[in-house]
């Protein structure tokens, strides 16, 4: 199956091959073939202009010399039309046979992921997202790590990677001191057993609180804390307790955003591990003594060679980087990882920064081959005052509270629509849109700025949003039911090459999917693939709204089912990676 890529590469050839019968220094040619402007062409090759000034000689007589060439090469001939634009910039417009040949070939998904699983084929890589404190609820803020981590496990599959999506929970550490000793005293069994995170959360923040204020029960909850991580047999059946708790409420949040771990290797999975890290560390003079603490510094870099990097406290204690550093070696050793991709918001860029700094000398001493490692940092999520969203008491907003908002305001809008539904049907719909819509309004925004949470944007039916891309998807459904289906066989060699500007848009636009899906891996950023899919479903209205796909000529017919099979699966595709179900009608 042929890419924009392949086909950019094939172009490059040929005009090599150009600039040689043309006579040119090929030493001193290179092609240079990019995506043109759409205007003059499909694809550009750029290389005449900086020859020409290598070489002091007029670029628009070179341009015209290659392109004497290109047009005595069938490969292209049969392919583009060619034409020069400003001062030897050569245009190459793609014959609308060549496109309707290249739309045949996806005839299926599994082409689109044949083509697609080409670009990432030999890399094992864990992903870390969610990765939540444990004993807490999820708040707002959680749920960008979690589906921009998902998307980017569903894009590196697509891809053709071999993924491990592991939850690096906070499941231990100076917090359970205080949320065990307001457990033994304050506890509420009735309300664990109805909101097991709620009540955890209260009791973390009422011993958080006494501990404040009184120096006895400070110390009671430090003594809670010994006991823990010396591995007391009560302590630790106390801990396991709460993490089952704990990982069950954090489930049924993922269940609704339909996203499964295969592994849930917290920071308690670490603890065991940290005496190697320090040993390693300090035996290959990386970590030195300061201050009573085991730290690294990086005298090459501008700040870090000042601010150190922690990895064992005064008090003999370790800490998130420490486990970050023995979390790193086994993804590295048992996992056998290429790549590690860690999704956090912004504010641990330093702490991400220092790791990989600290992994990379590390392992370089120690004869390892360390993974590529991303850090996919995110910004906040803003209310309409600019602010970070909060709840009208103040609190953060419960994830669970925001997701089921969605769905209740979903469904008012789905029943409005359509009241004639059945109701089972409804309230199907209005769960995907609802989860769909808090999904997309993150991965369409570049994740790296703050973005404002609204309701009235987020579930519109017009713009860069779910329910328009949803729409869009079943309004292809239901031309297909339309459609005699004896009428969808044989297409391909039914249909008549594309006449209209519309079917041409389409087609180039539905051929960019994998070009899209590279570009979005490449980044790591999601919002690369949303506004694709939000062009594409553009270049598909424009399409609709001016060819008309019913009628009688059979190989016009033909070509354009063509063109809304390729759409639909484009789109299911795509919006399928981002974590978003289709709906049949809506
Ligand atoms: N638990 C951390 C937090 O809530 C995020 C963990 C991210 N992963 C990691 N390997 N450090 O901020």
């Amino acid at each position: 199956m042929e890419e924009w890529f392949d086909v950019a590469k094939r172009i490059e050839t040929s005009a090599l091959a150009a600039a040689q019968q043309a006579g040119l220094d090929t030493e001193a040619f290179s092609a240079d073939v990019r995506p043109a402007d759409p205007r003059f062409g499909d694809m550009q090759v750029n290389g005449a202009l900086p020859y020409a000034k290598r070489l002091k000689t007029n670029p628009r007589e070179i341009a015209q010399k290659l392109v004497a060439a290109l047009e005595s090469d069938d490969a292209v001939s049969t392919v583009a039309d060619l034409s020069i634009a400003g001062p030897g910039f050569i245009n190459f417009r793609f014959k609308p046979e060549f496109f309707l040949n290249w739309l045949n070939a996806f005839s299926s998904e599994d082409a689109f992921r044949k083509s697609a699983s080409r670009l990432y084929a030999c890399e094992r890589v864990v992903v870390d997202y969610g990765s939540p404190n444990t004993a807490k609820q999820m708040h707002v803020g959680h749920i960008r790590s979690i589906v921009i981590g998902e998307a980017i496990c569903r894009l590196l599959e697509y891809c053709g990677a071999e993924v491990t999506r592991d939850n690096h929970i906070g499941d231990w550490g100076t917090p359970y001191g205080k949320l065990f000793y307001a457990y033994k005293v304050h506890l509420d069994a009735e309300a664990l057993k109805n909101d097991p995170l709620g009540e955890l959360e209260r009791l973390y923040k009422l011993g958080s609180n006494l501990a404040n204020e009184d120096e006895s029960v400070l110390e009671e909850c430090r003594q809670e804390l010994v006991q823990l991580q010396a591995g007391e047999t009560e302590s630790i059946a106390l801990w396991k307790r709460v993490n089952e708790l704990s990982i069950q409420g954090l489930t049924e949040v993922y269940d609704q955003l339909d996203v499964t771990y295969d592994y849930y290797l917290g920071e308690s999975f670490y603890r065991d591990q940290v005496a190697a890290v320090y040993r390693e560390l300090e035996d290959c003079g990386l970590a030195e003594e300061s201050k009573g603490a085991l730290v690294v510094f990086h005298p090459e870099h501008k700040r870090y060679a000042e601010q150190p990097f922690i990895i064992r406290k005064s008090d003999g204690a370790s800490n998130y980087a420490t486990t970050d550093l023995a979390t790193m070696l086994y993804r590295h050793e048992h996992f056998k990882a290429t790549r590690v991709i860690v999704v956090t918001d912004d504010r641990q860029k330093d702490h991400f920064e220092q790791l990989d700094l600290t992994t990379a000398k590390w392992f370089e001493k120690t004869g390892r081959k360390r993974p590529i490692f991303n850090h996919v940092m995110f910004g906040k999520i803003n209310g309409d005052d600019g602010k970070p969203i909060k709840s009208r008491s103040g609190d953060p907003i419960r994830l669970k509270a925001l997701i089921n908002e969605a769905v209740e305001r979903a469904y008012a809008i789905v029943k409005e629509k359509n009241p004639d539904f059945p109701e089972d049907e409804l309230e199907n719909i209005a769960q995907t849109v609802g989860v769909s819509s808090i999904k997309y309004a993150d991965l369409s925004t570049n994740r790296t700025s703050d973005y404002i949470f609204s309701w009235d944007k987020l579930l519109a039916f017009e713009g860069n949003t779910a329910p328009y891309l949803l729409y869009a998807a079943s309004r292809i459904q239901s031309i297909f039911r339309k459609i005699d289906p004896t009428e969808l066989t044989d297409l391909e060699s039914k249909a008549s090459p594309f006449e209209t500007d519309e079917e041409m848009t389409l087609a180039r636009k539905i051929l960019e999917f994998v070009g899209a899906l590279q570009v979005t891996i490449e980044t790591l950023r999601p919002h690369m693939l949303s506004t694709y899919l939000y062009e594409l479903s553009g270049a598909f209205s424009g399409f609709y709204n001016a060819n008309k796909v019913i009628v009688e000529d059979p190989g016009q017919k033909a070509r354009r089912i063509i063109l809304c099979q390729r759409t639909l699966l484009a789109l299911e595709a795509g919006l399928s990676l981002l974590g978003i179900k289709t709906l049949k009608r809506m």
